[in-house]
């Protein structure tokens, strides 16, 4: 999995998966596409975003990973997209919180960035809008599946 992700390059991400994991178990996230997702923060988002609701605004260079997997109905399992937020400069992009949106297939493609080439990512950003600002665009593990710090 961590191989076919590499492919696309991006340095942000590289290594996510020795992380700071902040869900317990693989969990179906049904916003995106009912796969098997887990979540990774960075050394940057690690110490915040495992506060989940208290995380409060997340600093620069902060970049939260989601891998996701598909069990088919014959027990076998494919690979999803890497579903990536990262924290830029003040002022990148207002309306997504200066949240850059991306998306790696498992083809090593990247699909799309916020403000980048490909697909616009805005309805990553309208939907993780949702609950600004009270929380900085973080929309958090469901309850039963944190990890307990
Ligand atoms: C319809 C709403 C919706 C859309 C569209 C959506 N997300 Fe999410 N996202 C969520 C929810 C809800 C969570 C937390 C629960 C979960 O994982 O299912 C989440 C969690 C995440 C996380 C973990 C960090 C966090 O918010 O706690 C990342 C990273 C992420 N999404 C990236 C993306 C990217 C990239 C896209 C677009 C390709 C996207 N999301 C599209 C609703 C959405």
């Amino acid at each position: 999995m961590k191989k076919a992700y590499g492919k696309a390059g991006v340095a942000q991400v590289k290594g996510f998966t020795g992380w700071l994991k902040v869900n317990a178990a693989a969990y179906q996230s049904a916003t995106h596409g009912a796969r098997y997702v887990n979540n990774y923060a960075n050394k940057q988002a690690d110490r915040h975003y495992k506060k989940f609701e208290k995380a409060g605004i997340l600093p620069l260079g902060s970049v939260l990973a989601k891998d996701s997997f598909v069990v088919q109905p014959n027990g076998k399992v494919s690979m999803g997209p890497l579903f990536i937020m990262e924290k830029m400069n003040k002022g990148f992009n207002k309306s997504s919180g200066d949240w850059r949106y991306s998306m790696i297939l498992p083809t090593g493609k990247v699909a799309g960035m916020t403000k980048g080439k490909g697909m616009s990512m805005k309805f990553c950003a309208e939907c993780h809008a949702g609950v600004a600002p009270d929380q900085d665009h973080i929309l958090l593990v469901p309850d039963e599946y944190r990890a307990k710090f």
